[in-house]
């Protein structure tokens, strides 16, 4: 028996979204609690202020936020949404997903669903899936969220993580092309340096033994390991996936890796040699390390400020704990419809 498959077509992303919640905190207010300075701050990731969420601002709140924008600047409504992927490692419960918490929020409750966890590369695995699904004809327009509130698992006194993290949700509607408007992906792992960054203890700790003086999971990071591994091996990945979709650097407009560290940013774009005509994302300054969230924010930014970068193409690449990497060339959206 041979069975029925349908012709591939091409997909892009059509719109992104993005949400920072209002609140401002620039370094001077981290500071004290971990015997640092606004210069070392911004001198070591560029950081000089980020957004956190208040107590009463969920994950979920603002991933709604993000979601709903993409999906009107679309042109589509939340009805379209045929899928709903959602990067994340800061949604609060195992079962059910974040997904479909969003699509009760949209009002579609029947759309595919379901949360990926692979940190800050979390965006970039959700780009190819939705690329992947499209392509073969399982979805029409997916919904790609990537959103963290890492605050409610950040400790404000460790001095290895507590200036980095930050909160927000960005969020592309992927959807049929006419042309190629997502490059095949190069992702991977490395998986020996598993414990480069970790969210300690598990739960099941709690479980096990619940008298025990147990702290609430919090991200902790061996800052240097993951620098070094993500300069060294993150060049090469980009080279990849620029080769993958068959273009040289001079043929690339937009760098967007994932804002965790400036001078990882500058050190990839070096290393890679992009010529100084390729406008690089550095939300980073403005917005902090938002793990998944940052590449469609610092994508939603970088639109903002450089409109003419509509429709051209970027190079994106996610690297964090795993540690997992994915890297891809895309079709930047069109103007918005709405
Ligand atoms: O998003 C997931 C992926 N994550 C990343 O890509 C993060 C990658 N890592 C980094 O971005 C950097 O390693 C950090 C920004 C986390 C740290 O910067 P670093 O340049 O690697 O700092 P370090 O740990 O090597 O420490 C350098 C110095 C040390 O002092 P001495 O020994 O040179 O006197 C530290 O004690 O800076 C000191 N230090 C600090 N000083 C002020 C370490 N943390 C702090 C701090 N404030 N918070």
């Amino acid at each position: 028996m041979t069975l029925q498959t349908t012709a591939p077509r091409n997909a892009r992303i059509l719109s992104v979204g993005g949400y920072r919640p209002p609140r401002v905190v620039p370094n001077s207010e981290i500071v004290d609690r971990i015997d640092s300075t606004d210069e070392w701050i911004q001198q070591r990731t560029g950081i000089m202020t980020r957004h956190i969420a208040s107590a009463d601002e969920s994950l979920v709140d603002m991933a709604e936020k993000a979601a709903r924008v993409a999906i009107t600047r679309a042109g589509l409504t939340p009805e379209d949404i045929d899928t709903v992927i959602f990067a994340t490692i800061t949604y609060p419960y195992q079962a059910p997903s974040a997904a479909t918490e969003v699509l009760t929020r949209l009002g579609n409750t029947h759309a595919a669903a379901f949360d990926l966890s692979a940190a800050c590369a979390g965006f970039c695995y959700g780009v190819a899936l939705a690329n992947d699904l499209v392509r073969n004809r399982t979805a029409n327009n997916v919904l790609v969220i990537g959103g963290e509130k890492l605050s409610d698992f950040t400790d404000p006194d460790d001095r290895a993580t507590a200036f980095i993290f930050a909160d927000g949700a960005g969020a592309v509607v992927i959807g049929a092309s006419e042309s190629v408007g997502i490059a095949p992906t190069v992702w991977g792992a490395n998986a020996e340096t598993r414990d480069a960054i970790t969210m300690q203890p598990s739960w099941i700790d709690y479980k096990q033994d619940p008298t025990a003086d147990i702290k609430w999971p919090d991200i902790s990071q061996q800052g240097q390991t993951v620098f070094r591994w993500a300069v060294y091996e993150m060049a090469p990945v980009g080279l990849k996936a620029l080769e993958a979709a068959g273009i040289t650097v001079d043929q690339l407009d937009a760098f967007i890796p994932h804002q965790a560290n400036e001078r990882i940013i500058d050190s990839l774009a070096k290393s890679m040699k992009l010529p100084d005509s390729v406008a690089i994302a550095r939300d980073i300054r403005t917005t902090g390390n938002t793990s998944a969230a940052s590449i469609p924010l610092a994508m939603d930014a970088l639109l903002t400020e450089h409109p003419e970068l509509h429709g051209k193409t970027a190079l994106l690449i996610g690297f964090g704990a795993g540690l997992v990497f994915a890297g891809q060339v895309v079709e930047l959206p069109p103007v918005p419809k709405k």
